[in-house]
Parts: C-alpha cells; structure tokens; sequence
C-alpha cells in the first residue's frame, strides 16, 4: 500500500494523505540554517548546531505524534483548519504534501479557501522562507483570518526541556511592526536572537504562548486567540515565549493572496548590539528582510534553490531501463548523501538534536557518498574530523559542529574511527586529484601547537591498529568498533551504566575481525596515497602489514563456512559455530570480501553463500543470527535489544550495501542486485503500510524476522546507508569508481539490465559513458573506447584540463 507517489519530473514525492504511518519528513537547508519539516508541517528549526542553537522547539518522545511545527491556521466562519492537517486535524476537502530537494509544499483545500505553502531555506541566508498563497476558489467574497504560529525554544536545547526553574522566567522578545524577535538571554553572553516576519501590516500578534493558546485543556488543537478571532497583542515575560501574526483578509471569490513569512537567525557584533537601552540592534534583521518582501524576491531565491541543485545532481546521472535506479541514483539517494553530510546523526525526528553530534566515524563514511557533489566542502569536513584525532591514531568518537571541539562524555577507544579517516581522505583524494590536503597542517586534539600534515594523521591511524593487537593478532576492538553494541569489554551489570563508555576502554585480549576487514581494504588504499606522495618504503610497509592481516583473517578469522565476528575479553569466538547464539554476523562477512579477503582462496563465496543461507529475508539481511534472546555480559548493548531489533538480529539497512558490493567483487550482479533491491526506498515504497518510514530515503534499520514487527523501518534519514547505497549503486553496480589515474568503469549489473548510458563528471571533465552488454554477462569489460580510441583495461586515463570524454564500454 503507498501513500503517495513519486514525481520524478519535478524531483518531488507527493504523500496524497496526512495520516501518513509516521511523520514523513523532509529537510530545508544545505549549509548553516536548517528546518526539518513533517507532512503535517511539523518539525523544527536550527542554526549549525541542533544542540546549542535550537530556534524552534519540538516535544520530545514524539513519533509518530509529532507536536509542534510550525503552523497556519486559517479562520473562515467557524471553521478553523491548517493546510497541513495539523494540530486542528479538521478534515480537509484536499491536501496534498510534496516533498522536494530542499523544499516542501503543502496544499490544504477548505470550504472553497485553498491554502498553499512553500517552504525552503535560500542559499546563503540564515532563515527559512514560508510563502503562503489563500485563494477563494468559491463564487462568493470571504473574509477570513490568517494566523502564524511558531514556539522558540530558548536555544539550548538539552536545557529547554529540563531546567524548567530557570527556564520559565528567562523568556524576552520585542516586537516591532510585523516582527517578532526572540531575544532570551540576549545579554553580555549571547549576540544572537531569532526573527518571525511577514511582509504586511499585521491585524494582531500573540508573543505568549498562554495568551495565545488559553488556559487549561486547549493547546495547538484549539487556540483560544484563532477561536475568537482576535489576537490579544500579547508580550511574553518569561514562560513561553512564541510567534504568531494575525491578518484578517479579504478575498472575491476566485482571488488570491500572498503572504512571505521570515524565521531568520541574526547575529550582531559584540560592540553594537544594542539601539538603544536593552533595545536589541535590528540591522542585520532589516537587513535580512528587505531581501525578502515581494513574492518576486521569494521566486528568484527558490529559483536559485533549484538551479543549485539542478547542478548538483548533474554530478552523476544514470540512464537505465530501470525507473527506480535511475529515481534513487539520480536524485533521491543522493539528496539523502546531502543530508546526512550536513547533519550526520545529529538531528532527525529520531535523533533528538541533544544527543549525538557529528560522529568520526559517521561522518567520515557520509563523505564516501557526498564527496563528488561537493568536494571543497568534504575537503574542510576532513580537516575539521582530522583535527579531533588524538596524537596516538586513536579520536574522539563525536564532536559538536558549533565549536567542532571532540565530546569528551563519550571519549575516544572506538577502535574502527582511525581507519575511517583513511576512508574518507583517500575517497577525496581519488575524486579531486587534489593531494595539497595531505600536507595540509592539522592539529591533534584541536591543539595548534601539535599540528602535523594530514597525511601523518593517517599514518596514525594506521599505526593505531598495527599496534594495537590481540592474542590472535587481530586489532583490539576498545568499546566497540562499527557496532556500537559489541560491548567486549564493557561488562556492565547494571541499568544506567552505558554500555559504551562503562568498563575499561582497552581491554587487553577483545579482538574484532572487523576492524581486521577494514585494515585489509583501508590500508592499502593508504598505501596508495603513499605512492601518490611518493613513499615507495611506506607504501611497501603498508602493504606488507595487510598480506599479514589477510592471513590472520583466513586463519584465527576464519570459522570454516564464513568469517568469525570478534573474539571477545575471555578470547572466545563471537560470531561462529561455536556460539550459543549470534553464530554468524554480516559485518566481517561483507567488508572481509569487499576488501578482497579470501577471493582467490573460495573463502568469499562460502561467507556470501553463508549470509544468503543464514541471514537473508524478504526485506534485507539481518546483522546476525541466531538472535540472542538473553543478556550476554560478556557481549554487552547487543544482547539487550530484543530479538530482531536493533543491533540484535535487525536489518541494520547499512552493512547490506557491504554484502552486495562483495557481491559484485566475485561478479555475482544478480545477487548484488537483489541486495539492493531489498531496501531500496523506490521498491520498498510498494509495502510502506508495513516498512512505514518514509518511502524516499533509507532507514537505518528494519525490524529481523524475529521481531513482532519485521519489516517495519526505524530511524529513518541519518543513517550511514545513504553514502554507502550510493558507493554501491553508482560504483560497484554500474561501476563507475574513481581512482587515483582516473575513471574505473567496471559495471556489474543483473541479468537482464540491458545497455545503459551514465554521465559523470569527475575533476574538470565531463564523461559521458554508454555501456553496451550484447551477450548479457553480469560482469566483465570486454573493450572500451575512449573518444573512439580502444584503450587497454577500464579506467579511462583522467587528463589534466580535458572538459569532454565519450567513453564505450562493451561487456564480455
Ligand atoms: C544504538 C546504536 C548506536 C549507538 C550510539 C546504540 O544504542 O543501538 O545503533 O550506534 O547507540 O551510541
Ligand atoms: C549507528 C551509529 O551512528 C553508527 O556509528 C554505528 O556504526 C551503527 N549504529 C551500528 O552500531
């Protein structure tokens, strides 16, 4: 069952009902403001950081309820009803939610009054603009009201929910003409306050929530100011500070009006922030709004908005016999990449925004997906990652992008974060050919005085895991390595100790095959950089270091039909035959293959043929099997979910690219293919009643056979899948992977594919690339041309300043 459909001309998804199974969301912003925004136009607002700069406040515990957004209440008569269903829930006569690349419209239809709004963040201001058109469809006049609505959060907000003492008596604004500034604690120690504007003369304004809302048992549902019809023109003190405009308007029937809304973020320097005695300096907000007071300003900004990403997705794009490849690789699941670059698993309608803030490891893997859209920006990403690394290869698992410093609550002792560093730089390095980065001085720690080149970062990193070994000789595993819930050295036996940061950091014997897999695959890749440096020794050590850990994972890694997962802090096997529970888990499974481990030695096949045995459903790969169905202490957060849940036997949607990428290492596309298929958004959007999160974009997980509700989506958007789908798709699958000397096309695709044509650009060129398949194989090049040239193997030789290559590849 769907709940809409997608628009793949105008790059949207159009949900037909608000009564979606859960929120669907969207995100406006791509750099510095940013707005999550439901189907029912709820959601929240920000400025870099979810955490320290909340401008609108959002309830916590809220899927699927979904409370507070930002709203409109139209007044005709004494019905009141919000375009986006939402609070009133007054049935609608139409509605209609199109979610867009950086932008939502919404279209609520009453009682012959059709309201619409678009909603997006322009490029290069700090605000969201809401453009609201109310048009009479019907035969007669009416006179209608309009109302805003929109609750500050008083910007910390891991404070706002809890220091309720503090809190309730710190509410400020002002209000002049039809702005409303938000100026709590604008004082000595904060420059900053917040805006809501609209472009005419307002019939009232409400700044206090109580005023606005009532007392007792009414809320957003029903406000008493919007029942009346009159605003009460009320001036917060403390408590709860809001937003509202109210406009009384006139429409003849088949009229309209437009209105442009402003949430603007301003900032004033230290020494001028004032007008005049505790009168905040306006500049920067007159300033602001005078770019935006004509629904022509507000056109040009949206048209800039598309351009932006008109060229954007111009990066990569496929042309296929498959429509939902090319819907998912040439828009949805890049625009996805998009996202978690810029938020990483800090804010969604799962991530509460006060949690987590940028991940090393997760974002060092969002770039893998991100980096050919923009790589000046992935290039400072990797510098701001680099710069929490700690001097011994080791790093902060999290830092707070506001102030970019490491997190020291959670620390460091995730021993997988080093190697990912190599990861993204080496991706980076491949796509821009720029290897200035690598001499580029970084501190350890945030500290200057201890700034070396990144490419001494890296070999830190790689360092960290060749020194850093168990009794096996496999890399130790810390708190835990890529998952988080393989607690090997936590031992934690009681509730509200954290499984993560609970227990010794280091224990001296917990290994993990994983980390093993990925120094196979990361380590030689940093091997190639110090080729590309020019350090033939380093690049031998390198490499000699991996031969090594391949032999380690084919012998104490090796469990006979597929790869061991860890051995745990009494150096028993986790992940293998032996096991009680948990006998096989796909991680070591598919990064061991993909990294090459074992494809000569028929090892490969036997693990991939293992995961399709043990661990495959209808709906993904399961992260491991048999489920543990009690708490392992020696094992930690794993056995605590339920079965099928979570880490425990879910499908963790990210490590099923792993597995099909492997696939596509020993030329299995069918395979390859069914894995993709599996979780991909445009097929799964077929049975979204039981997959329930949003049908564009990937979750991170999805409920194992073993759970009650298996198939069911959670934690949709921030999620590693993302990048790692689209390394899949665009690089494995149909095969275009950059590499250091240029472009790799190597396509492995299912039978049946038939011929396709992809467009890449890649450094200064434009490579337009047809690959023909007449005999049908599922992998192989059997010749290629560039610019009608045959040329030898499959990468075609990137040129400095060469703006076109037609390039033909025909497999065999
Ligand atoms: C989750 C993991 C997550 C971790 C972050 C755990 O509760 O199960 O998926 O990576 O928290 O700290
Ligand atoms: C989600 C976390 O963001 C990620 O860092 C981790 O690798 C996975 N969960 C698996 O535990």
């Amino acid at each position: 069952m769907k709940f809409g459909y997608f628009d793949d001309d105008r790059r949207e998804y159009v949900i037909t009902t608000p009564e979606t199974p859960l929120p669907w969301i969207n995100y406006l912003g791509c750099s510095d403001f940013f707005s999550l925004i439901s189907n029912t136009m709820g959601g929240y607002s920000f400025y870099k950081d979810a955490k320290l700069l909340r401008i609108t406040r959002y309830r916590y515990n809220d899927v699927p309820l979904d409370i507070n957004g930002k709203y409109f209440y139209v007044k005709d008569g004494d019905t009141i009803w919000n375009p986006g269903f939402k609070p009133t829930q007054t049935p609608l006569d139409e509605y209609e939610c199109r979610h867009g690349i950086g932008y939502s419209r919404f279209t609520g239809k009453k009682n012959d009054v059709k309201a619409s709004v678009l909603s997006f963040v322009p490029l290069g201001d700090s605000c969201e603009i809401q453009r609201v058109t109310l048009t009479n469809e019907g035969s007669a006049a009416k006179d209608i009201q309009l109302f805003s609505y929109v609750e500050w959060c008083l910007w910390n907000a891991d404070e706002d929910p809890r220091n309720f003492q503090r809190n309730l008596s710190t509410g400020e604004i002002e209000v002049k003409g039809s702005t409303i500034y938000h100026k709590t604690e604008y004082r000595e120690r904060r420059n900053h306050f917040a805006i809501y504007s609209v472009n005419t003369e307002v019939d009232g304004f409400d700044t206090s929530r109580d005023e606005f809302m009532g007392s007792y048992n009414r809320g957003g549902a029903n406000p008493l100011a919007v029942e009346e019809g009159k605003a009460r023109n009320s001036m917060a003190s403390g408590w709860y500070p809001i937003a509202s405009h109210q406009i009384n308007v006139s429409l003849a029937a088949g009229e309209s009006k437009t209105f442009v809304f402003v949430l603007g973020y301003c900032e004033n320097p230290d020494d001028d922030k004032w007008e005049s005695y505790g009168v905040i300096n306006k500049k920067p907000a007159d300033a602001l709004l005078a770019k935006y007071q004509t629904t022509e300003d507000v056109d040009k900004a949206f048209d800039a908005l598309c351009t932006y990403w008109d060229e954007l997705l111009t990066k990569y794009t496929v042309q296929s016999s498959n429509d939902k490849v090319n819907r998912m690789v040439n828009i949805w699941n890049q625009y996805q990449c998009m996202v978690t670059f810029n938020m990483s698993r800090s804010a969604s309608y799962y991530e509460s925004g006060i949690g987590r803030g940028m991940g090393f490891r997760d974002s060092c893997q969002d770039l893998l997906g991100f980096v050919h859209l923009i790589p000046e920006r992935a290039r400072q990403r990797i510098i701001d990652i680099a710069s929490t690394q700690f001097e011994d290869g080791s790093a902060y698992h999290q830092y707070q992008p506001l102030t970019k410093k490491g997190n020291s609550d959670i620390g460091s002792g995730f021993n997988d974060d080093p190697l990912w560093l190599i990861a993204g730089t080496s991706a980076y390095v491949r796509e821009s050919g720029d290897t200035t980065i690598l001499d580029e001085m970084v501190p350890f720690d945030n500290d200057e005085s201890k700034a070396t080149p990144l490419m001494n970062h890296l070999k830190r990193s790689f360092d960290y895991i060749v020194t850093h070994r168990g009794p096996h000789n496999l890399p130790l595993i810390g708190r835990a390595d890529w998952n988080d819930c393989l607690n090997l050295n936590c031992h934690s036996l009681h509730p509200g100790e954290s499984f993560q940061t609970f227990g010794p950091s280091e224990g001296p014997v917990a290994e993990s095959v994983f980390i093993g897999g990925m120094f196979v695959k990361y380590g030689l890749e940093y091997a190639d950089l110090c080729e590309l440096m020019g350090d033939q020794a380093e690049a031998d050590r390198a490499k000699k270091e991996v031969e090594e850990m391949k032999k380690i994972l084919l012998t104490a890694g090796w469990d006979g039909d597929w790869f061991v997962r860890a051995y745990d802090s009494s150096s028993n096997k986790v992940g293998s035959k032996e096991c009680e529970e948990g006998q096989i888990y796909i991680e070591p499974q598919g990064f061991c293959v993909l990294a090459g481990v074992g494809v000569e030695t028929g090892e490969a096949i036997k693990a991939l043929d293992s995961v399709k045995e043990k661990l495959d459903t209808d709906y993904g790969i399961m992260i491991l099997q048999p489920a543990y169905t009690r708490y392992h202490e020696e094992l930690g957060e794993v056995s605590s979910y339920p079965p099928g849940y979570k880490e425990n036997a879910g499908i963790f949607c990210h490590n099923n690219p792993w597995v099909s990428i492997a696939e596509t290492v020993v030329g299995r596309g069918d395979r390859a293919f069914e894995i993709y298929k599996k979780t991909c958004p445009a097929y799964v959007e077929e049975f979204s009643e039981i997959h329930r999160t949003e049908p564009y974009v990937y979750s991170q997980m999805v409920a194992g056979r073993d759970a009650k509700f298996h198939g069911e989506g959670k934690n949709s958007w921030l999620t590693g899948t993302a990048a790692w789908t689209f390394v899949n798709i665009s690089q494995y699958i149909l095969g275009v992977y950059p590499t250091h000397k240029g472009l790799q096309i190597d396509p492995c695709v299912p039978d049946g594919f038939g011929d396709f044509t992809i467009t890449r650009k890649f450094r200064e060129g434009t490579y337009n690339i047809t690959v023909k398949n007449p005999n049908g194989v599922q992998k192989g090049v059997a010749r290629m041309t560039v610019d009608g040239q045959e040329v030898e193997g499959c990468i075609v030789p990137y040129e400095k300043g060469k703006e076109t290559y037609e390039v033909e590849i025909t497999m065999g």
